[in-house]
């Protein structure tokens, strides 16, 4: 069964927007791992635009099922990813001009990410890069050593017209990528703009395991509640991925 890992920062993000107590990404982390996801993700970000510190902690506190913790790889988060020992790390690159992760992360050997994925493994927790959907990343991300597993960036797929070929052009890179993730024995995970409309096909991923979702599904709670809003998702990541 696929794995479903809700991203809550936005829930952070309508209270920070006020600097209010409420609405507790705590309290929200909770309701959703009752409605069945299967873990939890936070992105804590250089300029905590959303997610605080605070937050993280006292998620590793509540969390019953996985804490994913996304960061950039940065020796400022790998302190706190030491300290709090999140069950993985999700490895992302951070601009601070940006709205949201925009692209996937330049995967290189003998670099900083290298340093931070090693660091990582050796203080016991696990390792994933968002990569951009290309074998040729993949491969790169393997090499490296210590990364259990690739979240492939689904942006542009999420991006492209409904049932256009661009659409399908997008998606058939996501299933080349996936292979290449199965040939080079990694985990395999998909996330970022994903929505109750677009899911379905990357559900159906060759080696899917992990999905992170969040601003579509917090757009949808915040009409309908989170209980319905994860249940609803539930239902067409089952049915794909069953
Ligand atoms: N995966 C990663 C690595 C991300 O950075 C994000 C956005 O924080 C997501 C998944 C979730 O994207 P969305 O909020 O568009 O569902």
């Amino acid at each position: 069964m696929i794995r479903l890992y809700v991203n809550i920062d936005h829930v952070a993000t309508i209270r920070q927007q006020r600097g209010t107590r409420y609405p507790d990404p705590v309290a929200a982390a909770v309701m959703c791992e009752l409605a069945g996801a299967d873990g939890i993700t936070v992105h804590l970000r250089e300029d905590r635009r959303h997610i605080q510190d605070r937050d993280v902690r006292v998620l590793r506190e509540t969390v019953r099922g996985v804490l994913n913790l996304e960061m950039a790889a940065t020796d400022e988060m790998l302190d706190i990813a030491r300290q709090v020992k999140p069950d993985f790390c999700t490895l992302v690159p951070e601009n601070r001009q940006e709205r949201t992760t925009e692209g996937g992360l330049a995967v290189a050997p003998g670099g900083t990410l290298e340093r931070v994925v090693h660091a990582l493994v050796d203080a016991g927790i696990g390792v994933s890069l968002f990569i951009d959907p290309e074998p040729r990343v993949v491969e790169a991300s393997a090499r490296l050593g210590g990364v259990g597993t690739v979240e492939l960036h689904t942006g542009d797929y999420c991006l492209a017209p409904p049932r256009s070929p661009e659409m399908l052009r997008q998606l058939q890179r996501l299933e080349m990528a996936a292979r290449a993730a199965a040939d080079a024995g990694l985990r395999l995970g998909a996330g970022h703009g994903l929505d109750y409309a677009n899911l379905a096909p990357v559900a159906g991923l060759p080696g899917l395991e992990e999905l992170n979702i969040g601003h579509g599904l917090v757009a949808r709670a915040v009409l309908i509640g989170m209980h319905g809003a994860v249940e609803e998702l539930r239902v067409i990541i089952d049915r794909q991925g069953g």
